[in-house]
Order: C-alpha cells, then sequence, then structure tokens
C-alpha cells in the first residue's frame, strides 16, 4: 500500500492519516479474539489496571500467532517505510484494552518522548500505526490527538510513574492549553478494522473509558532500522532490542488463518 501525495502532505501538515476500515469485518474479529486470548493469560508482558482488568498486552507478535502476522502485515509496514524512508524494526508493540467500566486515562505525551529519554532512541524516525479492534467512538475513550504538534520537537515533560500503571513523559496543563490553541484537539473514530498512523511526536492522550463498551486497540511502533534505540533501561519486551528488518507478509495473511481455523472448525 502507497500513500498518495495528498495523503503525505496531509501527514506533514497534522501528523497523523486515519483510514476507517481497511481492515475487513473479519480480520478485525480475529484480532479481537487474539486479544481476549492474550488477556487471559497470566504473563508479564500482561500489564492490568488496579481494578485488575487487562490494560496493555506487550509484545504479543512475540506469543500469539494473529499478532505475529499483524506485526509484519503489508498494509502497516509499508506506508511507515514510506514515511520513514526505509526498512523499519519493531520498537514496541502494544495490544491496549481501555476495557468497559474500568479502562483508565492515558495521559497527555509524545511517544517519542519516552523514547528518547527512556531508550535513548537518536531521533524521531519513528511512529505508531494502529488497528482498531472494537468500534471506537466519543463514548469509550478514543485517542486525543493535537493536530500540527508534531512540528514542535520534543516538549518539555515530567516523569508520571504515579497515575497509571504505566510510567510516562507527561505534559503539563499549561503546554497542552497552549499546543491545543493552536492545534485543537480531534478524536478519530471509527468502525473495528480501521486503522490510524501518527507521528512519534504528535501530542496525544486518551480519557478513561466507564462505557460498557470496550475499546482494543493494538499499536506497532515501528522505528527507521539506522535508528535503533543505544539504551537498554526497560524490560526487552517493552523496548525491544531485536533490530532486524520486517520482512513484510503478503496481504491475505490473516485470510489464511481465518480460512485455516473455518477448515477446522468443520
Ligand atoms: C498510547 O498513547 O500509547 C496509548 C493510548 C491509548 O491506547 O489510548
Ligand atoms: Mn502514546
Amino acid at each position: 500500500m502507497k500513500l498518495t501525495q495528498a495523503e503525505l502532505k496531509q501527514f506533514d501538515e497534522e501528523g497523523y492519516l486515519f483510514f476507517p476500515s481497511k481492515f475487513s469485518t473479519e480480520e478485525a474479529e480475529l484480532l479481537k479474539q487474539a486479544a481476549d486470548e492474550v488477556y487471559a493469560m497470566d504473563r508479564q508482558e500482561v500489564w492490568r489496571e488496579s481494578s485488575g482488568v487487562a490494560r496493555t498486552a506487550f509484545a504479543a507478535h512475540t506469543y500469539n500467532e494473529p499478532f505475529r502476522r499483524l506485526g509484519a502485515h503489508p498494509r502497516l509496514i509499508e506506508p511507515v517505510e514510506q514515511l520513514l524512508d526505509g526498512q523499519v524494526y519493531m520498537h514496541q508493540y502494544k495490544v491496549n484494552a481501555k476495557a468497559a467500566f474500568d479502562g483508565d486515562v492515558w495521559q497527555w505525551h509524545q511517544d517519542y518522548g519516552t523514547w528518547a529519554r527512556d531508550d535513548d532512541m537518536p531521533e524521531p524516525r519513528a511512529m505508531n500505526i494502529a488497528v482498531f479492534l472494537d468500534d471506537v467512538t466519543a463514548a469509550n475513550g478514543p485517542l486525543l490527538f493535537i493536530p500540527g504538534s508534531h512540528n514542535l520537537g520534543i516538549v518539555d515533560a515530567g516523569h508520571d510513574l504515579e497515575t497509571t500503571s504505566y510510567p510516562l513523559w507527561t505534559l503539563d496543563r499549561e503546554t497542552v492549553t497552549k499546543l491545543a490553541e493552536d492545534g485543537g484537539c480531534v478524536a478519530p473514530t471509527g468502525p473495528a478494522g480501521s486503522m490510524l498512523l501518527f507521528s512519534s511526536l504528535l501530542v496525544h492522550a486518551s480519557p478513561p473509558n466507564i462505557s460498557p463498551f470496550g475499546r482494543t486497540i493494538v499499536y506497532l511502533s515501528l522505528c527507521h532500522v539506522d535508528n535503533h534505540i543505544r539504551a537498554f533501561n526497560r524490560e526487552e519486551w517493552i523496548a525491544h532490542r531485536d533490530f532486524a528488518p520486517i520482512k513484510p507478509l503478503p496481504d491475505n495473511c490473516l485470510n489464511e488463518l481465518i480460512a485455516q481455523q473455518s477448515v477446522a472448525a468443520e
């Protein structure tokens, strides 16, 4: 999949691109079922909210087959290779649950702020590409973006070790207010299977989910192979150390699995 000139321009201006229904309902269902299986595991990579429900499953591509395939899916890898101008490796892989009623906040932050400060990633030649595994609506804790904020470089941040179970370098309210006066604040919403790509410098957050609807999103954080991290302060399954370039799989790699599962069920 190649991004058009108009999409490249929009990414430059706004720092993100949204593609509704880029994956089929069947593909999204396969991955949603995989997420439920992963969240049921008792593994160190599966972090929980204080209520005990899953918050994030890290590195799910290393222990789950549908997520392994998604981690090399050409619809995700190719546009990022195009934007970063070369081959990429997997810096981080997260399946975020944002569970019904209990899904907790992600404070305002830039991902590169954490990758630079904690992992010594040399440059922001890295970004996220995400797939919605549930319908994401205004009600169930969507991502909030400040469009254009990726053009400001690294913004000052403080290390928040307390608000949630996941440490993050977060922005203060004055900074967020000033940025949003210029850029506004948007929440890309859409059906399960939608794809969202965003700059590692884009300022973003997400509110708690008190709705009765879960909001599962899987994120690949991809980094140019030349720009790999230099410091290994965090667990290997949070900030990966395998810098080998990802070789994209065929576009039907998830459909193959769906076909195999339906044959097995007959
Ligand atoms: C993130 O910012 O990395 C995740 C936020 C979310 O899933 O709501
Ligand atoms: Mn983030």
